[in-house]
Parts: C-alpha cells; sequence; structure tokens
C-alpha cells in the first residue's frame, strides 16, 4: 500500500513524527509520496527527519497556486526554484503540488497560470510527473495541461466532476483519490471514482487534512490510506489487498521507484 500524497514535512508532524511514521509502517504502507512547499527551509528540515525514519519516500516539490505571488515578477523563477531544490533531493520524483486554485485569492489568477505553466514545462523539460492541485477551475487547468503537454501526472485529491475525470483520463493521467470518498455526502464522488479504470487510479491522504469517515476533522497520517483503499476497493468490487497492490503498481508506474 502506497499513501501517494501526503504532507510529513508539515509542522503539525513534528512533535511525534517517528510514531506516525511506525504506524504507517505498522498499517502496511510501503513508501509515501511527500509533497514539499518549493524553497520552504523548515519543510526541506523535517524531510531529512522524515527521510531517516522512513528510507523508502519519495518526495515532490512544487510552488503550489496559494504561493505563486511570491513569484508575480518573475514567474519561472517558480520552476527555478523548484529545479534547484529537485536537483538537491535524491528521493525527489514528481513536481508538485502545482494548478489552479480559484476558490481562494491568495494569488490573483492569471499569476498562478503563469507559475502553473512555468512548472509544467520544467516537468517536461525534466521528463517528471506532475501532481496537480485544481480546485474551481477545472478549464484553464487542462487548457494549460494541454498547451504545455504532453506531460504526465496525477490529478491529486479528486473532487471534481464526472467530465474532468474524463478529460483528465483523455490526457493520460491518474485520478488520485482521498478520504473525501468516505463521506457520507460524497454520492457523486464514489460514482465518479467507480467509472475510473482500476489502472489508473491512486489512493492518498492528503495528511494532515481530510482524515477519512471515522476518523473525520481529526489530523489525518499515512496509515489511514487503508480506509480509503477500502472503500475504493467495495466501490470496485475488489479485494482491499488487491487494489492496494494494484494502486501501488500504479504508483510505481507512474512515479517510478
Ligand atoms: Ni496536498
Amino acid at each position: 500500500m502506497i499513501d501517494s500524497h501526503c504532507h510529513l514535512a508539515d509542522e503539525v508532524f513534528a512533535a511525534d513524527l517517528a510514531a506516525v511514521v511506525e504506524r504507517a509502517r505498522a498499517a502496511g504502507l510501503e513508501r509515501a509520496l511527500v509533497i514539499l512547499a518549493a524553497g520552504d527551509e523548515k519543510e526541506a528540515a523535517q524531510a531529512l527527519r522524515v527521510e531517516q525514519l522512513w528510507p523508502d519516500v519519495r518526495f515532490a516539490v512544487g510552488v503550489h497556486p496559494h504561493q505563486a505571488q511570491a513569484f508575480a515578477d518573475r514567474p519561472e523563477r517558480a520552476a527555478e526554484v523548484v529545479r534547484t531544490q529537485l536537483h538537491a533531493t535524491p528521493a525527489g520524483r514528481a513536481i508538485g503540488e502545482i494548478g489552479l486554485d480559484y476558490h481562494y485569492d491568495y494569488s490573483p489568477p492569471d499569476v498562478q497560470k503563469q507559475v502553473f505553466r512555468a512548472q509544467v514545462r520544467l516537468a517536461r523539460e525534466l521528463d517528471r510527473p506532475v501532481v496537480i492541485h485544481t480546485r474551481e477551475a477545472d478549464e484553464d487547468t487542462l487548457a494549460i495541461l494541454r498547451e504545455e503537454g504532453p506531460v504526465r501526472g496525477v490529478l491529486h485529491c479528486f473532487t471534481g466532476t464526472p467530465d474532468l475525470a474524463s478529460a483528465g483520463l483523455a490526457l493520460g493521467f491518474y485520478i488520485s483519490l482521498a478520504g473525501i470518498v468516505t463521506f457520507p455526502k460524497a454520492v457523486e464522488l464514489r460514482e465518479t471514482a467507480r467509472g475510473v479504470p482500476v489502472d489508473r487510479l491512486l489512493v492518498e491522504t492528503d495528511s494532515p487534512f481530510l482524515a477519512p469517515v471515522p476518523n473525520r476533522g481529526k489530523r489525518n497520517e499515512p496509515a489511514q490510506v487503508a480506509l480509503v483503499v477500502a472503500a475504493l476497493a467495495a466501490l470496485h468490487g475488489l479485494a482491499p489487498a488487491d487494489l492496494a497492490a494494484r494502486t501501488k503498481a500504479n504508483f510505481h508506474t507512474l512515479f517510478r521507484p
């Protein structure tokens, strides 16, 4: 089992990181993809601790749309910061999370688009997969992926429409489901998740956020990806172990060991 997206370098895990990693391994996780905010020195320092405790983790580095504003003057500098940090991160495998978020206006859409575009270009240049965050920005996200691609990647923490899922699949993307798929009201999302071919599915926690039922509202952690696996397995009529093995194989195909 692999958690394809978590924030173990977030300071909320600083105090009990070893116990969190221990529980992840006890739950049967071989690996996790830890997302790092490019240029964040506190996170980079904690990432080193994560790697010491759990040598099998891999990392993604990116400028999140919420942080795009910091690069408003020179959007291409976002890509340079990511490039430098990826070079310094031997276990770095992907560029992310990157994308567009029009739900919050921490950064103007125009700046977000330029910063996103620059990082997709970098992904192509380096032949790295991208981890995409998109919220209330489906059309612009897809347009940039089409214009700057082809690029491989994943639509992370998928909560979008069936149309977005279809468009992502048509671009060759994987679709990653988080704990939201266990929420009682997520009826349409479960329907969409059922329609995603198993060979294009990934599972994640997005921890510390979005703890699955029955732990909703508490701090989330990688061990709880087992609850997402169970929910998706039920939707696809598979045994949880089967779904875990297949999403693990998908992870390796996309991110390469
Ligand atoms: Ni995230």
